[in-house]
């Protein structure tokens, strides 16, 4: 890995009221405002300069807000399609891969475009501070931080429900500064969530952020910088399944700093988000015009996310109204909200498989189904330049090539536990 890096330079910004101000470090929200917002980084370059392959996913530094490189880690791919392309009569078809699928030159290790938020995550890290990060995560994402910190000796607590263990897999070990603990049987991601937030109210322990952490937005954002300097122009679509919708935020913030950039052009990408039906709380409040999602019942949408393939599409409170948030893109670029059933997606994952030669992740399937969908309503012109996330992939690929092994947690919570418990188990980890 080249050493020759230098931290990128960026200030903070509020969306709401725009005021501008530094990182104190791990800033997640606007000081002194009372009104929720997101907060974006305003980088010093404006003009994104795409440093060589050597620097994996550091190469798009200049617009990731991080203070130093990882070892590691890989950019996500973007190339012309030709059978999908073909098939769907498209003539500006682009694929943007992360993954593994190393004849493309994708060397994701834990197949999905949440390495690019751990690396980025990761780099935004003082690692003089000495404290744990904190991640809870029923999915794709907590394999990537797992990964990310241990292979960079990151002190990192994985908050996951013990339902989803089976995601935790890895093809190497991983070190003894990664600790798992979860949430008992029968428990859920909001379950992680609410561990995790005793966690952060111990000493020494920082919550990771989520969508309001701007190294996270930005990470998922260099999908849209492979694309875009690759086609050399912005695209007219943008096609991506989401749960929480935080890639399709990064994406337009991506677009927008390209805008800035002046050489790319000025349009905004139309965002052609899609779902698993039969859980569809995004497309229901777009399609209702409300900046809110619409109440509904929470056994019912345990229910539904019980149906649905692509599990990590489950998220049930996505930062959809906040300032800056999913509605604000939407409204901004004027897109939609799609959906796909399972059946939909299971015929989309191997349409894409045969005709591209790699198997995707079940959420990745839910975006190649939409687009096809939207192919058929005339809804996306044939000439059109579209930009297809395929946010995960090649993972069947990567484990007939290697063994994997499973992360163990270190302890089993109860669903609910309390503060002293949670305490007492963590002072014994740390
Ligand atoms: C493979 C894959 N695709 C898509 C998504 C949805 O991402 P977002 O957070 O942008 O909604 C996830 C989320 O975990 C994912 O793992």
């Amino acid at each position: 890995m080249p050493q020759d890096f230098q931290p990128t330079k960026y200030k903070l910004q509020s969306f709401k009221t725009g005021k501008i101000f530094q990182d104190e470090g791990w800033t997640l929200d606007a000081p002194g405002e009372e009104s929720p917002s997101l907060i974006r980084a305003i980088f010093e370059n404006k003009q994104l300069n795409v440093r060589d392959d050597s620097f994996g996913l550091y190469k798009f530094a200049d617009w990731l807000p991080v203070n130093k490189m990882l070892e590691g880690s890989s950019p996500p791919v973007t190339y012309k399609s030709k059978g999908l392309a073909e098939e769907l009569g498209l003539k500006e078809l682009y694929i943007t891969f992360s993954g593994y699928w190393p004849e493309k030159g994708a060397k994701m290790h834990t197949c999905s475009f949440k390495e690019t938020e751990a690396y980025s995550v990761g780099g935004r890290l003082n690692p003089e501070s000495g404290e744990v990060l904190v991640v809870a995560s029923a999915g794709n994402t907590s394999r990537s931080f797992a990964r990310v910190c241990s292979d960079n000796n990151i002190p990192l607590l994985l908050c996951v429900p013990e339902d989803n263990l089976n995601a935790l897999w890895f093809d190497k070990p991983i070190r003894d500064n990664v600790k798992l603990v979860v949430t008992r049987s029968g428990s859920d991601y909001f379950d992680a969530i609410h561990l995790s937030n005793l966690a952060c109210q111990l000493d020494g322990f920082i919550p990771e952020g989520g969508a309001k952490n701007v190294a996270r937005r930005d990470g998922m954002g260099t999908t849209v910088l492979s694309a875009v300097t690759e086609i050399g122009h912005i695209p007219e679509y943008y096609f991506q399944a989401v749960g929480s919708g935080t890639g399709a935020i990064s994406a337009w913030e991506a677009n927008l700093r390209f805008i800035e950039d002046g050489r790319y052009g000025s349009n905004k990408m139309k965002l052609m988000i899609s779902q698993n039906h039969p859980f569809i709380p995004l497309h229901d409040a777009w399609k209702a015009n409300s900046r809110h999602l619409l109440p509904f019942d929470d056994e019912e949408a345990r229910k539904q996310v019980e149906e649905i393939d692509a599990k990590v599409l489950s998220n049930r409170k996505p930062p959809y109204p906040i300032a800056g948030g999913l509605f604000d893109a939407m409204t901004d670029t004027g897109g939609d909200v799609l959906f796909a059933t399972n059946e939909e997606a299971a015929y989309a994952s191997g349409l894409f498989e045969k005709l591209e030669g790699i198997d995707i992740h079940p959420a990745a399937s839910v975006a190649v189904a939409s687009l096809i969908d939207a192919v058929k309503a005339g809804e996306v012109e044939k000439d059109a330049t579209i930009m297809l996330n395929i946010t995960g992939g090649g993972e069947k690929r990567l484990k007939s090539e290697k063994e994997v092994t499973y992360l163990k947690p270190s302890h089993v919570f109860e669903i609910t536990p309390s503060l002293e418990t949670v305490k007492g188990v963590l002072d014994r980890l740390f």
